[in-house]
């Protein structure tokens, strides 16, 4: 290859670089890149304060039976669920709605728990501890991932409802 042949091919490189340079200059002019003032369509958007169901909602269409099953099949090999039981791993869970947070006398509860222990177990406590232990109380003993689902929840909670002196399944 003499240096006549470089200056060739040095010159096709350069005219290469500019056309496709000015093909995209004159590209953008043809076709601006601009972003529409108002979007192509608009996705739906869910009415005030239904973006989050809140647990009372969620408690509205709740099944305790459905409940009872998820119990059974989620917490039982930790907690009972009957009257004056003893405590397993976990502390016996009848009655336990309404109650004070680690209140219940015999069972020796985690210190990140018993932090809780000027609160209740009212419904939006009890979902916001089953949706996650640890986030909760960071250092539980309660070794359970927690249920995602609002419906989950809402179930576990309407049948814990159930477990009082006075209450029972539909
Ligand atoms: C792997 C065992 C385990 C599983 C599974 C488990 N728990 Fe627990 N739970 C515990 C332990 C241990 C504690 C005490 C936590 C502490 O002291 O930090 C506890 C505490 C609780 C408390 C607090 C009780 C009180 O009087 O303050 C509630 C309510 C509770 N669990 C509900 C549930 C429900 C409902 C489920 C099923 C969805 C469940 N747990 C699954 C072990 C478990």
């Amino acid at each position: 290859m003499d240096s006549h042949d470089a200056n060739r091919i040095g010159a096709a490189i350069l005219l290469t670089a500019l056309a496709v340079a000015g093909s995209v200059w004159v590209g953008r002019l043809a076709v601006p890149v601009a972003i529409p003032l108002r979007p192509a369509f608009a996705l739906p958007e869910p009415p005030d304060g239904a973006a989050r169901p809140s647990i009372a909602d969620a408690l509205a269409h709740a099944d305790p039976k459905a409940g009872q099953a998820l119990a059974a099949r989620s917490c039982t090999m930790c907690h009972s669920f009957t009257k004056d039981a003893p405590p397993t791993v976990g502390p016996d869970l009848f009655g336990v709605a309404g109650t004070p947070i680690a209140g219940i006398p015999a069972y020796s509860f985690s210190p990140a728990l018993s932090a809780h222990r000027s609160e209740l177990w009212t419904d939006e406590a009890l979902s916001t501890w089953l949706e996650s232990p640890a986030r909760f109380a960071p250092g539980t003993r309660m070794a359970f991932p927690g249920l995602p689902d609002i419906r989950d929840r809402a179930a576990i909670i309407a049948y814990l409802h159930t477990l009082s002196d006075g209450g029972h399944l539909p």
